[in-house]
């Protein structure tokens, strides 16, 4: 848990300082708020069921639909853009390995109602930024467009959809097939390359010439977003275009991206998000919304892997009362200490001076502060250092200073 607290105490703190706030939503929402428009990547692995009332619900897969509800019911009327994060468990009903579990948790962020280039860049420079702060150094987002494919396919959107999942699994045989049912076999091979894609700027001229034409606009979003990266002292190392980025959830329909540790074997991403439609699905008007998603738990795998974590803070002291009598008093200078903002705890079994050095040490505290009878009488503690051994007396109206000093 510790670990799991400094990953998402430095992706709150860095939300906050880019002006994003908290909410929350419910754990479990109707079922319909997520089979409107996911998609079958996350429908396929609900946790629906039926409340006594005979109401279909089912457990939160995700936060976005969740967010864009509270947005249309409730956060309308706010200035705009509304930017917002969110942290808690979801629930996908997947066959769990290592990596990949049923229970997990997000750390989500969102930014409605914004300018696009402006808001899908601030989102990339969070999550880029995120993984900076957690001392991440060999992760790696690839950044696409899902606009520019949608548009290179002529088809309705269950079509759209079908076609686009297939390349998301890099599934060729089932991308042919569905492209000869639709007529077009012919943009088989196009899709093919194109989706294989990925480095510099430099592979946007590539990939627009073999589209021929198509998504033009696209391309110099992307190219764009990638100047103003800059700007936000994105290093171009933290990232590749790659065109295929497809993403798993039906409602993106601009720019997506994905973020990957290469330390994580087949569950190497660790976040992903892009540009989508949602809130016009909920009977809202028609916004800019973009945000992402990161998987707290390979993201703590992924510094486990790193060696990012520090050591956590060990207690400053452990009081030990020696002999009957000294209790109340040693409680009353483990309080001096707390409230001087030490950490400080205190033996509460009544152990033997030698076996409480042995618990001091095993929980590896700094000092040990040992109050015996004659001790305290002279005004005194024994101050412990326990990495060295070394004892010394300190004047109690000294202890504080003593303890903080060294
Ligand atoms: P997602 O890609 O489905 O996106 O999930 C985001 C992240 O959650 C993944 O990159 C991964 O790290 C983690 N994750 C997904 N499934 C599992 C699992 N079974 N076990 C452990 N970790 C997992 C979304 O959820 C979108 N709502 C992101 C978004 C926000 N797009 C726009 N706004």
């Amino acid at each position: 848990m510790a670990k799991r607290r400094f990953v998402e105490s430095r992706f709150i703190q860095l939300a906050e300082s880019f002006g994003f706030r908290e909410i929350a939503t419910p754990t479990f929402e109707s079922l319909e708020l997520f089979t409107a428009k996911s998609g079958p990547a996350i429908v396929r692995d609900l946790y629906a069921f039926k409340d006594q009332g005979g109401r279909d619900l089912a457990l939160r897969p995700e936060f976005t639909a969740s967010v864009l509800r509270f947005y249309v019911n409730d956060l309308r009327s706010l200035p705009k853009p509304i930017k917002v994060y969110n942290t808690g468990n979801v629930f996908r009903y997947e066959e769990p390995q290592k990596g990949r579990y049923r229970e997990f948790f997000q750390l989500n962020a969102e930014i409605i109602g914004a300018a696009a280039l402006p808001s899908d860049a601030e989102v990339l420079a969070l999550a880029i930024g995120t993984m900076r702060a957690i001392g991440l150094k060999q992760v790696k987002a690839r950044i696409g467009n899902i606009g520019i494919l949608r548009s290179f396919l002529p088809f309705g959107p269950a079509d759209q959809a079908v076609v686009l999942h297939s390349l998301d699994k890099r599934n060729f045989e089932m991308l042919e097939s569905e492209l000869a049912r639709l007529g077009r076999k012919d943009l088989a091979e196009p899709l093919r390359r194109i989706v294989s894609l990925s480095g510099d700027a430099s592979i946007l001229d590539e990939a627009a010439g073999i589209l021929g034409g198509a998504g033009a606009e696209g391309f110099r979003y992307l190219r764009e977003l990638g100047n103003l990266l800059g700007a936000y002292g994105v290093s171009s190392s933290d990232y590749a275009f790659d065109m295929g980025v497809v993403r798993g959830l039906d409602y993106y329909t601009g720019m997506v991206f994905e973020i990957d540790s290469p330390n994580l074997g087949a569950e190497k991403q660790v976040g992903g998000g892009g540009a989508y439609s949602l809130a016009e699905v909920f009977g809202g008007e028609r916004v800019a919304q973009t945000g992402f998603a990161l998987g707290l738990d390979r993201l703590v795998m992924a510094a486990e892997a790193e060696g990012t974590f520090e050591p956590a803070r060990p207690l400053d002291a452990y009081v030990i009362p020696i002999g009957e009598g000294t209790q109340t008093k040693a409680v009353e200078i483990l309080t001096s200490l707390r409230e001087a903002g030490l950490w400080a705890d205190i033996d509460l079994i009544g152990r033997g001076p030698s076996k409480n050095l042995d618990y001091a040490n095993a929980v590896g505290a700094r000092f040990t502060v040992l109050l015996g009878d004659r001790e305290l009488k002279a005004g005194l503690a024994t101050v412990r250092d326990m990495a060295s051994g070394a004892q010394r007396e300190v004047a109690l109206a000294d202890l504080v200073d003593a303890l903080r000093s060294r």
